[in-house]
């Protein structure tokens, strides 16, 4: 049976999907088409997307700072959540890092009240490492961190 979602990375074309997607999934985000556009020319970061057929419904962006994968947004579409997306970008980042063989951690930090988002994290493999109090704002919230070791034996 052909698979209903493919992962891929994320095309410059489809940069306006990602914006409609920060607006739904987050809508304190400020970035438009031409950030994304600056940002992964300059290699500074990379994106992976999870296609239906041709339609963007999820992504994952990521920050390379020196030997980490920061994790710097993830977002499915409300109608295409609880079907492995979210968990199937965040293990595409982890073998990424592997392939890398330079990066030792993938970072990420969520709001406290992220019940959801921090569940799919657990279930990865996400380890929590702490607390940055009052990180966010609007409303003003700490921010859980969680990273996952890339231990080169594994693969
Ligand atoms: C968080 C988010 C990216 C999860 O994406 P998703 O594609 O629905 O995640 P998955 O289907 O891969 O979920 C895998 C597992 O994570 C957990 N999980 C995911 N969303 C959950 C939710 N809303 N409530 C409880 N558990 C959840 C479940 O254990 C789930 O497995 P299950 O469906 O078999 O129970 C999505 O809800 C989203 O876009 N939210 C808005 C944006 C956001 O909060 N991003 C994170 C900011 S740091």
């Amino acid at each position: 049976m052909k698979e209903e979602y493919t992962i891929a990375p994320v095309s410059s074309q489809d940069f306006s999907s990602v914006v409609a997607l920060d607006r739904a999934g987050n809508p304190q985000s400020a970035w438009i088409e031409e950030d994304y556009e600056r940002v992964t020319s300059s290699n500074l970061c990379s994106m992976w997307g999870a296609y239906r057929e041709t339609i963007l419904v999820a992504y994952i962006g990521i920050f390379t700072l020196i030997d980490i994968y920061e994790v710097i947004s993830i977002i499915t579409h409300t109608e295409h959540q609880r079907r492995g997306l979210g968990r199937r970008l965040l293990q595409t980042v982890i073998k990424e890092a592997y392939i890398a063989t330079t990066i030792k951690e993938v970072h990420l930090e969520v709001r406290v009240s992220n019940r959801g988002a921090r569940s799919l994290y657990q279930k990865v493999g996400f380890i929590e490492q702490g607390i940055r109090k009052q990180y966010y704002s609007d409303p003003r919230e700490d921010a859980i961190l969680y990273s996952y070791p890339i231990t080169p034996h594994i693969l």
